[in-house]
């Protein structure tokens, strides 16, 4: 009887631990304190559609790379949980901080291909998750 009451006891005081704060969060995705200026980067998942179901690399299409190259990017059990495949970008922001004219990448003009792709996963309706 007394065991069971300190059973509850600790279930009870567990529970409202993780009730207590911010809610509940997926592991290693707790939320981060950022101050003025401190650089916020982007990372780009997959890009998905309704009609095919079959993710697709962001970088399957022909968008802006980083350039030190594009590299697998999940960090947590939490991105792993929720991201079909995260990976950099070479966007970057900067916390409460006002900027233009940013160079992100030089671009050739579309080829055939890469327009007819992009015009084939638009149809798809696809995007980004
Ligand atoms: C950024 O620019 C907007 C629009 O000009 C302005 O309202 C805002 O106060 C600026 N923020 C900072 C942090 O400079």
């Amino acid at each position: 009887m007394a065991f069971s009451h300190r059973l509850r006891t600790w279930v009870l005081t567990i529970f409202l631990i993780f009730q207590s704060g911010y809610g509940w969060y997926l592991p290693g995705s707790y939320p981060h304190k950022y101050v003025v200026g401190d650089t916020l980067g982007v990372k780009v998942n997959s890009l998905t559609s309704i009609d095919t179901e079959i993710p697709f690399s962001y970088y399957s299409l022909p968008f802006c790379q980083p350039e030190d190259g594009v590299k697998d990017s999940a960090e947590n059990l939490g991105e792993l949980l929720m991201g079909d495949r995260i990976e950099n970008s070479p966007y970057r922001f900067k916390m409460y901080t006002n900027e233009s004219e940013i160079f992100l990448c030089h671009t050739g003009p579309l080829s055939g291909d890469q327009f007819n792709l992009l015009k084939k996963r638009i149809d798809e309706c696809i995007r980004s998750i």
